[in-house]
């Protein structure tokens, strides 16, 4: 599947566009079905309806796991890294992990779980997370992996959405220097979750929980009840594999869809081609299994390969600047694929702690989550790749399943901090507001994707009409990314940043209509608006403008106040990073917010503000503008 030179890249992207069905077919005969398709691809985008490989069976948890046992049983499949470095790190082969797999299948079995119902995991970043989701995938359930960072309303808003039957948890997580207490978050979602019959708890942080009888299971118990046969379930190449929230422009996180075969393909195809993945190697993604990144680039995609997937539960600076280069050394890593923010947060340290650290394991780099600036990227080639490492900056979104734009390492000639372009399959387009394509090069516009590529979304979970919307219905016969794009003169893809309400803090995508829905729910707030504003670090921070008539002089705890309402509405991962309380918010005659205008306020460029003419009141952005001055 791996594709050697850029003529042969050429080539394949030409062949794959003008034979899609018999490009993706092929692509699909790496891979181990117990029937095959009967028809490679059927779609439409008006509804839309895609399907790739139907009428074929397979088991994703086959591809991932078994078929690499005759071989490769005794190979490490996941490595862990505890967040304390003092603690040893754990190797699961190939055959201990399937082991683990099967065993865990059989207790969602005899608690009652079959094919197609939904389960919510929401646990810390050990190797049992990854057990769980290839559990579920192994009897036909579906995941919904729930980010440890979010509040018990937004897991019980998730769990309603999918009517959850059973919730995998642990008693806690750890973080850094801190702690989460995963079973006590768990416990007040539930009290609004119905639908939630069992919930299994794993023993981790050994902090005390309330176990709910009738409702509650120890991991480590129910294993012991169980046996380690558990053959897959049949499934349907289009059957649902898992449900993963993500925000958009509009208030409630929706569910986006993906299905067994053609996410299976994608994943393993993008993984072992931009990546150049090689027997042997260690692969390093450091993202968190509860995003999108985790579920194709931990999990799917390098177990679809049988690559090495190293597992971190930790974050990188801690408890030293140096912990990430220490964890690279340790295991020999041979490719790292991380994110703009942590590159920033790393190389705010210097190069001191990267000193006396052998980096030399490292061949290929990647980037993902949000655009890289170029002083990181460079930063990355020089200081961690030593100018000897492809940097593959890749551009994907949860709806795409897998990688879109982004260089394949070796192959694409490179620039700094630029996606480069499309692989193979993928027919990106650009175009302007009334959806007329843009052609030609050095021109910038709204990225679409014009035909189907079998990783893509399917829908948005209980809710089609939804998807049609978001996606389908801005630019007919289009998938909208929600992102601006320049194509420079050699027709390269350099993808500028989001185009709707959707901010990218630290590469966690956050929607802002989401964030003030938080705010005004707090006692005393009038209205919120929220902006995105440059960042040193996480890329993009969240500005909120807020109006609160009946301040006091206690502005800074009110502003504390606002920030626990966040935090328990959505998650620390929303907390606004700064406040400012205002009288009014720059409003058109129909009643809009004009968002342009708070952006420029946020970013601090307060001498152009544009036409302000169609403004209710234009005295308000003066005030403001004076108001800001003093934050
Ligand atoms: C942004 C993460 C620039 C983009 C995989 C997209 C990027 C959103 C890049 C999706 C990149 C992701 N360069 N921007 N290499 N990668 N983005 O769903 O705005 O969490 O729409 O998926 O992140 O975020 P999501």
């Amino acid at each position: 599947m791996q594709i050697k030179s850029f003529a042969e890249y050429e080539e394949t992207y030409r062949f794959s566009v003008e034979w899609p069905e018999k490009f993706w077919a092929g692509i699909a005969e790496n891979f181990l079905w117990r029937k095959k398709w009967d028809k490679v691809l059927s779609w439409n985008f008006s509804e839309p309806n895609i399907k790739w490989f139907e009428g074929a069976k397979l088991n994703i948890t086959e591809n991932c796991l078994d078929r690499h046992l005759a071989k490769n049983g005794d190979k490490p499949a996941i490595i862990w890294e505890s967040n304390d470095p003092e603690k040893s790190s754990i190797t699961l082969t190939y055959k201990v992990l399937h082991e683990q797999v099967c065993r865990f299948a059989n207790v969602l079995k005899k608690n009652g779980v079959v094919k197609g119902d939904r389960i919510c995991i929401y646990m810390p970043m050990v190797p049992e997370l990854a057990v769980a989701v290839l559990a579920c995938a192994r009897i036909g359930a579906v995941h919904s992996v729930i980010f440890g960072g979010f509040s018990a309303k937004s897991i019980a808003d998730r769990i309603n959405d999918s009517a959850c039957k059973l919730v995998i948890t642990a008693d806690g997580s750890f973080r850094g220097s801190k702690q989460i207490q995963l079973k006590e978050v768990i416990d007040d979602a539930l009290i609004g979750c119905p639908t939630v019959e069992k919930v299994i708890v794993l023993t981790h942080t050994r902090t005390p929980v309330s176990m709910l009888k009738g409702r509650d299971l120890w991991f480590e118990d129910e294993i012991k009840q169980v046996d380690t046969d558990c053959p897959a379930e049949e499934m349907d190449a289009e059957d649902m594999l898992f449900i993963l929230y993500t925000s958009g422009s509009t208030g409630k996180p929706k569910g986006v869809v993906h299905t067994v075969g053609g996410y299976m393909v994608y994943a393993g195809y993008t993984f072992s081609n931009a990546f150049n993945y090689q027997p042997d190697e260690v692969f390093f993604c450091t993202a968190d299994i509860g995003w999108i990144t985790g579920h194709s680039y931990i999990v799917y995609g390098p177990l679809s390969q049988g690559a090495t997937t190293l597992m971190f539960e930790g974050v990188p600076t801690h408890p030293t600047p140096s912990r990430l280069w220490e964890v690279i050394e340790k295991h020999k890593v041979n490719i790292l694929y991380t994110a703009p923010t942590a590159i920033r947060s790393l190389m705010s340290y210097g190069t001191e702690p990267l000193n006396e650290i052998d980096l030399s394991s490292l061949r290929v780099l990647g980037s993902v989550g949000e655009p890289i600036n170029e002083e990181a990227w460079h930063w990355f080639d020089e200081e961690v790749g030593h100018k000897n490492c492809p940097i593959v900056d890749t551009w994907w979104q949860t709806e795409t399943g897998g990688l879109m734009i982004s260089p394949i390492a070796f192959v694409t000639p490179l620039k700094p901090a630029c996606a480069t372009l499309p692989l193979p399959g993928i027919q990106p387009i650009l175009v302007d507001e009334q959806g007329n394509e843009i052609e030609g090069n050095g021109v910038n516009g709204n990225l679409c994707i014009k035909f189907p590529w079998p990783g893509m979304l399917r829908t948005t979970y209980g809710d089609h009409e939804r998807c049609k919307q978001t996606y389908f219905s801005t630019y007919p016969d289009l998938y909208f990314t929600g992102d601006g794009c320049m194509r420079d003169e050699d027709g390269y893809y350099k993808i500028t940043g989001r185009v709707d309400d959707v901010i990218n803090v630290s590469g966690h995508r956050i929607g802002t209509a989401e964030v003030e829905n938080a705010i005004n729910m707090h006692a005393g707030v009038v209205e919120s608006a929220v902006v995105g504003y440059p960042h040193e670090i996480k890329g993009q921070g969240i500005f909120a403008f807020v109006i609160y008539p009946k301040l006091h002089n206690e502005s800074d705890l009110t502003k504390k106040d606002i920030l626990q309402t966040v935090t328990r509405v959505i998650g620390a991962i929303a907390k606004p990073d700064k406040i400012l309380f205002v009288t009014g918010l720059p409003k058109t005659r129909s009643g809009k917010i004009m968002r342009r205008i708070l952006r420029k306020i946020a970013e601090g460029e307060t001498s152009n503000l544009g036409d302000t003419s169609t403004l209710l009141d234009p005295a308000v952005v003066e005030e403001i503008i004076e108001a800001a001055k003093k934050l």
